[in-house]
């Protein structure tokens, strides 16, 4: 079983220079980031489109070796789940909201060899998560109501919940990363690793910052 306590600091390529995608992939990686962490958008379930399975073709050619972590902010995850899967992407991580077989798209995740995430908006309670959790390598908690990049954390309404995931992971033996995502910075992230994130998602702090290593040493040791 994977060490849940180990932090893994996952830059969003929302917030890169995609002009240059290559040479932002290799900064992320040179500055120490541990997963690459991508932002699929349909429009439908978020209000805004980002980009899909060609594009995060061009990233793992760019990237061979990363970890690629996509999270599919989508309306019909289980019709694009193959198109995902052939992208080459390592982990994908489906929203609970939407009206689809989450069980059955979790489990076909998994039978494709790709670790399978389950993320929760804001608004979502955990219970709703709950039937769930015995299934899934990954809870993302989202601390932003998500569709755009460089919003505030949401802390009073969102780390109860990571609390809660991290006890109930415990009481009933289970084994998935706890991961947050939205507003995460060298200030937030310490709020999130003491409530029991241990994944921690940055768009803006990452990419954005006048020196990316220490950005992500900041994250990581927070
Ligand atoms: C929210 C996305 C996040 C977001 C993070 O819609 O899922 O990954 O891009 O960006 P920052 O770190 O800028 O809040
Ligand atoms: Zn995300």
């Amino acid at each position: 079983m994977p060490d849940y306590n180990q932090r893994i600091v996952a830059p969003s390529l929302l917030a890169a220079d995609w002009t240059q995608l290559g040479a932002e992939c290799a900064r992320a990686l040179d500055a120490g980031a541990d997963w690459l962490h991508l932002d699929v958008m349909d429009g439908h379930f978020v209000d805004n489109i980002s980009y899909g399975p060609s594009f995060i073709k061009h990233v793992r050619r760019a990237a061979p070796n990363a970890f690629l972590d996509a999270h599919l902010m989508i309306e019909r995850p289980d019709h694009y789940l193959e198109r995902f899967v052939d992208a080459g992407v390592d982990n994908i991580t489906v929203h609970v909201e939407p009206d689809y077989d989450v069980a059955g798209t979790l489990a076909r995740t998994r039978e494709a060899g790709v670790s399978a995430g389950l993320a929760i908006n804001p608004a979502t309670p955990l219970d709703d998560a709950g039937p769930y959790l015995g299934d899934i390598d990954l809870l993302l908690v989202m601390t932003v109501v998500p569709g755009f990049g460089g919003q505030s954390f949401m802390e009073e309404e969102t780390m109860p919940k990571v609390t809660a995931a991290r006890a109930l992971r415990e009481e009933r033996g289970l084994g998935f990363h706890i991961e947050v995502d939205g507003g995460v910075d060298p200030e937030t992230a310490p709020v999130a690793a003491a409530a029991g994130a241990n994944v921690l998602v940055a768009g803006t702090s990452a990419f954005k910052a006048p020196d990316m290593a220490a950005a992500v040493a900041q994250l990581r040791d927070a």
